[in-house]
């Protein structure tokens, strides 16, 4: 059949915070698949902020999109055709399809095969995708909370916040966030069980610590950084002796040209005198024990110890917007775009495996520690 691909393509690069002129759909024949190939229909794109950095001609942890290049992004796609013994047509697979209708590969383990019956295709692109389990690992390996220490999370009610402050609520931390508005400071409260939250929005980093510090008056244990920038050095003098900072995102310099020059106070005075730990976090570290981590926190969405939130926008069209929203903080839980329905009666994966992983009969956590590596 004569297929034709709708495609979004990087044409210029961002100076500044990304604006929709950055971007140019583009519809081209999709070509015949060679031997080997398998072509998947796009069903659900994730708009994530890692993917500002790719648009950036900067040196990062992961392939920069050329100027032209489809624009680079994760999402859930479904197998249509297969000329690969190891591709079943009708499997539901997770990876890099990027910003187009239809994605070609040949590498079976370039999109990771899904069983549905562990969690939701949207599941997958949050609480129990990549942000979730970023969540995971960030707090398992660096924070390392303790019940009764105070969690403090920027961009707190993102998706890897969200499910980072309700595993930090469910050890006995107390948990606080920093958000845009006074608006999303009431809503993270209701949404993620926060204990406090503070705005930051056109306030200085002084206006900024006083708050934090009025909502911790005993100090921040653990900060958990997506936004680096004025927001973390609002944060610094609230943090207490051994505290841990672990460094995720990079949210309040994304409108830089290049990360690399943001200047600010200097933090060795602090980190020397108070004994705190501060590290890096990329995912891409944790690839091997992913399994672990997601088993886990399936079983935590199915018992709705974990709440997911979706914003979800339909249709090609809608791609830039919704990048853009994201970038705003006004989407309302992860911002998805649907591209078409999954087809679940061509899906043959047994979904029985997935639910019995996550019943409540079989020992999926101890399994998720033993895969996980003991955590
Ligand atoms: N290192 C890794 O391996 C890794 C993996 C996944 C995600 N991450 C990072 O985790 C963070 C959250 O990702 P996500 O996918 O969960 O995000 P998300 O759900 O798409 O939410 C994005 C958030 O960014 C905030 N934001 C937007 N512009 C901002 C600005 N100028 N200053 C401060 N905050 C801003 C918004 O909140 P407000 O309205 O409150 O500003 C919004 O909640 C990001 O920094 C991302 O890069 C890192």
């Amino acid at each position: 059949m004569n297929r034709s691909n709708k495609t979004i393509r990087l044409i210029k690069r961002p100076e500044g915070k990304p604006t929709a002129d950055l971007f140019a759909f583009k519809e081209s024949p999709l070509p015949p698949l060679k031997d080997g190939e398998y072509l998947m229909r796009n069903m659900y794109l994730s708009m994530d902020p890692a993917l500002i950095g790719r648009m950036r001609d900067e040196e990062g942890y992961t392939d920069n999109v050329t100027l032209g290049e489809v624009m680079h992004a994760y999402g859930i796609a479904q197998v249509i055709e297969s000329k690969n013994s190891k591709v079943k047509v009708g499997s539901v697979r997770l990876g890099q399809i990027n910003m187009q209708e239809y994605a070609i590969f040949s590498d079976p383990d370039a999109c990771k095969e899904l069983n549905l019956g562990l969690a939701s295709a949207t599941d997958f692109l949050s609480a129990v995708g990549l942000t979730g389990t970023t969540a995971y690992f960030v707090l398992n390996e660096i924070a390392k909370p303790k019940a009764g220490e105070t969690v403090l999370i920027s961009s707190g009610g993102s998706s890897v916040g969200g499910v980072a402050a309700q595993m930090c609520k469910s050890m006995g931390c107390k948990t606080v966030a920093i958000v845009s508005t006074e608006e999303k400071a009431q809503k993270v409260k209701r949404d993620f069980l926060y204990d406090a939250a503070v705005s930051y929005r056109g306030k200085s980093i002084e206006q900024l610590y006083s708050d934090i510090k009025q909502v911790c008056p005993d100090g921040v244990d653990v900060y958990f950084d997506n936004t680096s920038g004025d927001i973390s050095e609002a944060v610094m003098d609230n943090l207490n002796l051994h505290a841990r900072i672990a460094l995720v995102g990079r949210m309040a310099i994304s409108h830089l040209a290049d990360t690399r020059k943001d200047i600010g106070r200097r933090d060795e005075s602090i980190l020397l005198t108070k004994r705190i730990k501060k590290q890096g976090f990329v995912l891409l570290d944790y690839q091997d024990r992913l399994k672990g981590a997601i088993l886990y926190l399936a079983r935590q969405v199915k018992e709705k110890k974990i709440k997911t939130k979706f914003d979800v926008m339909e249709g090609m069209e809608q791609i830039p917007t919704a990048f853009l929203r994201m970038l705003d903080g006004k989407s309302d839980g992860k911002q998805l775009i649907k591209l078409a329905d999954i087809d679940h009666a061509l899906d043959k994966t047994p979904r029985w495996i997935g639910r019995l992983l996550t019943s409540r009969y079989f020992p999926t956590n101890k399994l998720a520690k033993k895969l996980t590596g003991g955590i």
